[in-house]
């Protein structure tokens, strides 16, 4: 449909109806104007697969057996396989099964910063680094719009923290905004070219982000040319006048008075009273609508010609499945314990609750009611098969703390309650619980000491529950809940051979035991074929080639946003780590970590050499230096490498971190093969944000560029000259 008739279309709506598409008239939708055949808006979380259905008008899951679906690695994994094909099939996978449950936009995928470990939602997000960031969200968009179906990047912007998520305001300085907490979502609206994008819950310099001109009219249309839907995270709109002004397209809530919704009725009101004239109103409705519409053309909901989707299809197992290979870190092989060897070991201990447990159900709206899920217990038997007697011990009691989600009280959400200000005091147990909690996990332990003595190996499952990582409150530290230090330092006395995996979705503090750790890997939320993926690493069938896409810090206690600024703070929260978020922090003040952003072994080993730049004459497509380098695998076993370029300014002119991230190539490998490798770096590799022109600039002047394995080993460096000075996506 041409713009023009898409006007036409505006022009036949009544106020009403256009109303009746602004906001929600259910839970997930908006209401067609069926005499015009434009049908409602479908909406649907999330990001680790299409959630199950609710009622229209309340929280009650529909119940039925059709919703269950695939339930894919969490963000967090997906960016620790730093593979831009796998977030693209990913993507793909998730917009068809969207599109097959009849959904038009799915509310995904989370795109915010880790700016602290500590944040609930961390696993929903993709780590610490913009450029990693960007490089990902923008496949994954493709794949999931090609199914006719609109992603929705959330949460815009700055929501960093869910302590106090729904008021906090957030103070920081254009330069990090734009450097640290925007690019992800610039790239999604200009590369991406994504539909829909969600607006945060959190305030930004005053303003709440669901209604903030700075964020909505003035950065993300006006600069970024965003021709989608601007639509409010639930119950995030709190000023009719502003949202109505200020560029929001959609509102939606949790509760089911629709019609008394900010962007409903009460929009007549303003009007009647005249504290906004009628002009403008019908003006900004008439925008919004079209917007929607635009999308609904997009995604032929106008036409008849739109492609139906499916879910659950047998072939999507493969994508899953290597999803959850590449997303696996191995943290520590010392003693090349790892990998197991089958033939060798007859009888396994397995020891630790999560090997048993499916996380899909848990983690607030990101939860999924998985058509199944493997986990690592089951993988072990299904890679292991009848000739290897498995022993599985819980090692430690773990039982529900009360968080807002977790309380599935007669099939009702969490999210029912979700507007109600979190807090971190759910995490802390009543002495009678903690009591028992010390007995259960002293006979756990005991048990699983007994077990471990004559066992061939012994492989622990420990880590994180969705209790922890959650939407709607954050960890208080990095601990290990549930007393697995203990358990973990107690068993390596006796095994010290034992392979330690965690599962969970953000960083853990191991202090406690892990210089007597020598095997550690960290899996994480890694979907319906993570089990079975672990235990193909574990045993040798797959060698692992996950990277960490964010630093592992020793403590909490050691993160910038604690030490240069506020965590989680009050009523405001000011960013005063700047732009020193995750390793450009821990880089250019030289702090230790436990394990650096970039990190993550394999099975086999790699040469990495002779980098050498070129600065390009020709500079359309912004294509600006050409960097080659040779790689090698010069170990036994087939594996991919992860090749990380970072670049250093060698006399900066303004504060800038030691290095940044400004391309990633994973590289597969035979044993004994060597290969040259091409990266182009375009010209806002260079740049940094000038508050002063409040533009992006490069400075002319001499550039280091770093040849690394991870942000804390640079295997070699190259340097150019570098006089171009304008150099930007546009
Ligand atoms: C979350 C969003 C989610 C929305 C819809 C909110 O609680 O913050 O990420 O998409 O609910 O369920």
């Amino acid at each position: 449909m041409t713009k023009e008739k898409l006007k036409e279309l505006v022009s036949q709506l009544t106020l009403q109806e256009k109303l009746d598409m602004i906001h929600g008239n259910g839970i997930f939708a908006t209401k067609g104007v069926e005499r015009l055949g434009i049908p409602p808006f479908i909406t649907s979380d999330g990001p680790r697969g299409v959630r199950k259905d609710f009622k229209n008008d309340s929280w009650t899951e529909i119940g039925f057996s059709y919703d269950s679906v695939s339930y894919l690695p969490c963000n967090s994994a997906l960016a620790a396989t730093w593979n831009r094909e796998l977030a693209y099939a990913t993507g793909k996978l998730l917009g068809k099964e969207a599109r097959g449950r009849g959904k038009d936009m799915i509310l995904a995928p989370g795109i915010n910063i880790m700016r602290t470990p500590l944040c609930g939602r961390s696993f929903e997000y993709m780590g610490e680094d913009p450029y990693l960031i960007s490089e990902l969200v923008v496949p994954m968009v493709h794949g999931i719009e090609e199914n006719d179906v609109s992603a929705c990047i959330k949460h815009f912007a700055v929501n960093n923290q869910e302590t106090r998520r729904l008021d906090v305001d957030v103070e920081v300085s254009e330069r990090a905004l734009r450097e640290i907490y925007l690019p992800g979502f610039e790239a999604a609206v200009k590369k991406g070219k994504v539909n829909g994008i969600m607006g945060a819950y959190n305030k930004l310099q005053g303003t709440h982000c669901c209604h903030n001109a700075y964020l909505l009219n003035e950065i993300l249309r006006m600069e970024w040319g965003f021709e989608g839907i601007t639509i409010s995270d639930r119950g995030g709109v709190h000023d009719t006048k502003e949202a109505l002004i200020n560029g929001l397209d959609m509102e939606m809530s949790a509760t089911d008075n629709f019609s008394e919704y900010y962007m409903a009725a009460p929009i007549l009101r303003l009007i009647e009273n005249g504290e906004i004239d009628k002009k403008t109103a019908y003006a900004k409705i008439d925008e919004k609508v079209r917007h929607i519409l635009h999308v609904m053309n997009n995604l032929h909901m106008l036409d008849g010609e739109r492609c139906c989707g499916s879910y659950n299809d047998y072939g999507d197992k493969a994508v899953l499945r290597q999803a959850a290979r590449e997303s696996i870190v191995l943290l520590k092989n010392e003693k090349n314990i790892l990998p197991l060897d089958k033939k060798k070991v007859k009888k396994l201990l397995v020891v630790g609750e999560n090997a048993n447990r499916q996380h899909a159900p848990g983690g607030g709206s990101a939860e999924i009611k998985a058509l199944y899920e493997i986990t690592p217990l089951m993988g072990l038997h299904m890679v292991l098969g009848g000739n290897t007697e498995i022993v599985y011990q819980p090692g430690y009691f773990n039982k529900d703390i009360g968080n807002i989600w977790a309380a599935d009280k007669d099939n009702q959400s969490g999210q029912a309650d979700s507007l109600a200000t979190a807090s971190a005091e759910a995490q802390k147990n009543t002495e009678e619980q903690k009591r028992y909690q010390q007995e259960m996990n002293e006979k756990y332990l005991q048990e699983a000491l007994e077990s471990a003595k004559d066992a061939d190996a012994v492989i622990y499952v420990g880590g994180l529950t969705h209790d922890y990582d959650t939407e709607g409150q954050d960890r208080i530290n990095m601990k290990l809940p549930y007393g697995q230090d203990r358990l973990i330092s107690e068993l390596l006395k006796v095994r010290p051979d034992m392979v330690v995996v965690l599962t969970a979705g953000s960083p853990i503090d191991m202090s406690a035991w892990i210089h007597a750790a020598d095997t550690l890997v960290f899996s994480w939320y890694a979907g319906m074929e993570g089990g079975i993926a672990l235990a193909e690493m574990l045993f040798g069938d797959v060698n692992p080639s996950g990277h960490l896409p964010e630093t592992f810090p020793i403590s909490e206690k050691n993160c910038p946003a604690v030490i240069l600024g506020e965590f989680p703070g009050g009523d405001r929260v000011h960013y005063g780590e700047d732009i020193y978020v995750g390793y450009r922090y821990y880089d250019t003040f030289d702090i230790e970590t436990a394990f650096p952003f970039g990190y993550g072994l394999s099975y086999t080993d790699f040469v990495m050499t002779g980098i050498r730049a070129e600065v390009l004459e020709d500079t359309t497509d912004n294509k600006c230096v050409k960097v080659d380098f040779d790689i090698s695998n010069i170990g036994r076993r087939a594996g991919a490498a992860l090749a990380q370029v970072y670049v250093a300014d060698k006399y900066p002119r303004v504060q800038k971190p030691a290095k940044e991230l400004k391309a990633f190539e994973k590289i597969y490998l035979e044993p004994g093969e060597t290969r040259e490798i091409t990266m182009i770096l375009e010209g806002d590799a260079f740049t940094y944000y000038d508050e002063t022109s409040h533009g992006f600039k490069a400075d002319a002047g001499s550039y280091m560029l770093l040849l690394a394995k991870n942000a804390d080993e640079v295997v070699d460096i190259t340097e150019i000259e570098f006089n171009c000075t304008s150099y930007r996506i546009s």
